[in-house]
C-alpha cells in the first residue's frame, strides 16, 4: 500500500500560499490514481475521464489482489466446514464484519452482509413492516433514489389490501436543492414510524442534516433509517454521532466489489426484527412443523454469503482509513468547489442542488440548454469522459425539478482539476456542434 501524504500535512511556509496549497491537492489526487489499474486505461484512444462514481466506483489495486489471494488461497464455505481451508474463510469474513463495524463506529453484530444498499432497504422495508399498524405513516424525502422509495411505497401499497392504510409522505425539497426541515417537521407526527432519507443526494450532492431528522424522528417515537450509499466513500460516517437506527451502504461504491453491501441496525432493534429471507445459516433449531432463529446478523443472512465480496470490502475500507476520510473529504470539497464554479460560469448550463461546495458532495448534475443528457453523455463519451445521463433512478425528483433528466459528473479522490478541465472543453465542444 503506498503511504499517501494528506494534502493538510505539508505544513512550510507557503502554508497560506494558494498556488502551494493546488500544489499539494493535485498531488494528492494524482497518488490515488496510481492505486487504480484502470484508470491508466484508454477508451477511443483517449485517457479514461471516470466522471461516474456515484453509479459505482474504481477499485484499487490491493481489493483485485485481496479478492485474488481469497480464490486462489482459501475459498471455503463458511460457518459450516470442521476443517482449516473453511475455518480460515470463517475468520477472514468475520474480521471482514468487524473492520466494517469498527469503520462505522458500530459494534460488529450489528452488521449485516447484503447485497447492496437495495437489498438492505428491501431487508428493512419487509421485516419493519411486520411492526406497523392502521394509520401508521412513513416519512421519505423528494430526493430519494428509486431503491429508498419503491420499497416502502410498495410496503404501503400492500398495507391497504391488509386494511392498515400506511401513508407515505415526503419531505419537499427548497429550491437550491435542500430539504425544507419546515416541511419536515409537518410530515414528522407521532403516527410516524419510519423516517427514511438518504444522507447524500445522488443527483443533487446535497447533504442532509441526518442528525437533525434523527432528533426529530426519535422525539415522535419514530425510526431513523439512513441511506449512505452516496455518503459513506466520501466522509467519516459515526452512526453514533449521527443517531440513526439503521444505515445502508453498497460496497461497489466504497471501491469495494460488486454484490456485497452493508444494513447496519441498532442490536436492540435487530434482536426485534424477523428475517427477510429463510434457508440454510440463519436458522437455530429446525423442526419438520416449526423452526427458531439464530441472533442476529446471522438471522438475516440466510445461504451462503458473498465471502469474497466482504474482504475484498473489507479490504478497500482499510485502504481508505490509510488514507483518511477526513483527507479525502478536503481534498473532494475542493474539487467539488472548482467545478461547481467552472460550470457555473459556462453559458446555457444550469446546475442543481446547493450551489456551496460545503453543503453537498461531488456529485454535479447539471442541464445543457438545447442538448439532450443523452446526447451529452454520449459526445462526452467520444472523448473518453464518463458521465451519466438521464433519471438517475430518481424520477419523481425529476418531476419536482421539472425536467426530463440531466447530465451527471460524479467526482472520487482519484479525480483532479484536470479531469474537470478536460469535461468542460468537452461541453464546450458539444455546445458548438449544437450551435
Ligand atoms: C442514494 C442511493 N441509494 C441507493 C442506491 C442503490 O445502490 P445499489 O444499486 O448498489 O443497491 C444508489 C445507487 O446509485 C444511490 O445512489
Amino acid at each position: 500500500m503506498m503511504i499517501l501524504d494528506p494534502p493538510h500535512q505539508h505544513h512550510s511556509p507557503q502554508e497560506h500560499d494558494g498556488e502551494h496549497k493546488d500544489e499539494k491537492h493535485e498531488e494528492f489526487g494524482e497518488r490515488i490514481r496510481q492505486d487504480f489499474p484502470i484508470l491508466q486505461a484508454r477508451v477511443k484512444n483517449k485517457p479514461l475521464i471516470y466522471l461516474d462514481s456515484a453509479a459505482t466506483s474504481q477499485k484499487p489495486r490491493q481489493v483485485i489482489e485481496a479478492l485474488k489471494k481469497y480464490y486462489e488461497e482459501y475459498n471455503a464455505n463458511v460457518h459450516r466446514g470442521i476443517y482449516a481451508l473453511s475455518e480460515k474463510a470463517t475468520m477472514a469474513y468475520e474480521h471482514a464484519r468487524f473492520i466494517i463495524a469498527r469503520f462505522i463506529n458500530a459494534e460488529q453484530h450489528e452488521i449485516i452482509f447484503t447485497k447492496g444498499t437495495t437489498e438492505s432497504l428491501n431487508l428493512l422495508a419487509y421485516s419493519l413492516s411486520k411492526q406497523l399498524k392502521k394509520g401508521d405513516n412513513i416519512v421519505l424525502t423528494q430526493m430519494e433514489h428509486h431503491s429508498n422509495l419503491v420499497p416502502w411505497q410498495q410496503l404501503a401499497k400492500e398495507s391497504k389490501r391488509d386494511g392498515k392504510d400506511i401513508e407515505v409522505r415526503f419531505i419537499k425539497i427548497t429550491g437550491d436543492g435542500r430539504l425544507d426541515m419546515g416541511h419536515a417537521r409537518q410530515c414528522i407526527d407521532d403516527s410516524t414510524k419510519i423516517v427514511s432519507v438518504t444522507h447524500m443526494s445522488n443527483v443533487l450532492g446535497t447533504i442532509n442534516p441526518v442528525q437533525e431528522l434523527a432528533s426529530l424522528a426519535h422525539e415522535h417515537g419514530a425510526l431513523l433509517v439512513v441511506d449512505a450509499a452516496q455518503s459513506v466513500p466520501h466522509m467519516k460516517i459515526d452512526v453514533k454521532e449521527l443517531g440513526c437506527d439503521f444505515l445502508a451502504f453498497s460496497g461497489h461504491k466504497l471501491f469495494g466489489p460488486t454484490g456485497i453491501g452493508v444494513l447496519y441496525g441498532r442490536k436492540e432493534l435487530l434482536a426485534k426484527l424477523p428475517p427477510f429471507l429463510y434457508g440454510g445459516d440463519m436458522i437455530h433449531e429446525v423442526r419438520f412443523e416449526d423452526s427458531t432463529f439464530a441472533d442476529a446478523p446471522n438471522k438475516f443472512e440466510a445461504g451462503t454469503p458473498n465471502m469474497a465480496g466482504a474482504i475484498g470490502l473489507a479490504k478497500a475500507v482499510e485502504y481508505l482509513q490509510q488514507i483518511g476520510m477526513e483527507n479525502i473529504t478536503e481534498y473532494e470539497q475542493e474539487l467539488t468547489a472548482y467545478a461547481l464554479h467552472r460550470l457555473q460560469e459556462m453559458e446555457g448550463i444550469t446546475v442543481y442542488g446547493p450551489p456551496d461546495a460545503a453543503a453537498r458532495g461531488g456529485v454535479i448534475s447539471f442541464t445543457i440548454a438545447g442538448i439532450h443528457p443523452h446526447d451529452v453523455a454520449q459526445l462526452l463519451d467520444r472523448d473518453g469522459i464518463c458521465v451519466r445521463g438521464g433519471h438517475h433512478c430518481a424520477m419523481p425528483l425529476m418531476g419536482v425539478l421539472g425536467i426530463a433528466g440531466s447530465v451527471r459528473a460524479s467526482l472520487s479522490m482519484y479525480n483532479t482539476k484536470e479531469d474537470i478541465g478536460l469535461l468542460i472543453a468537452a461541453i464546450h465542444k458539444a455546445q458548438k456542434m449544437f450551435s
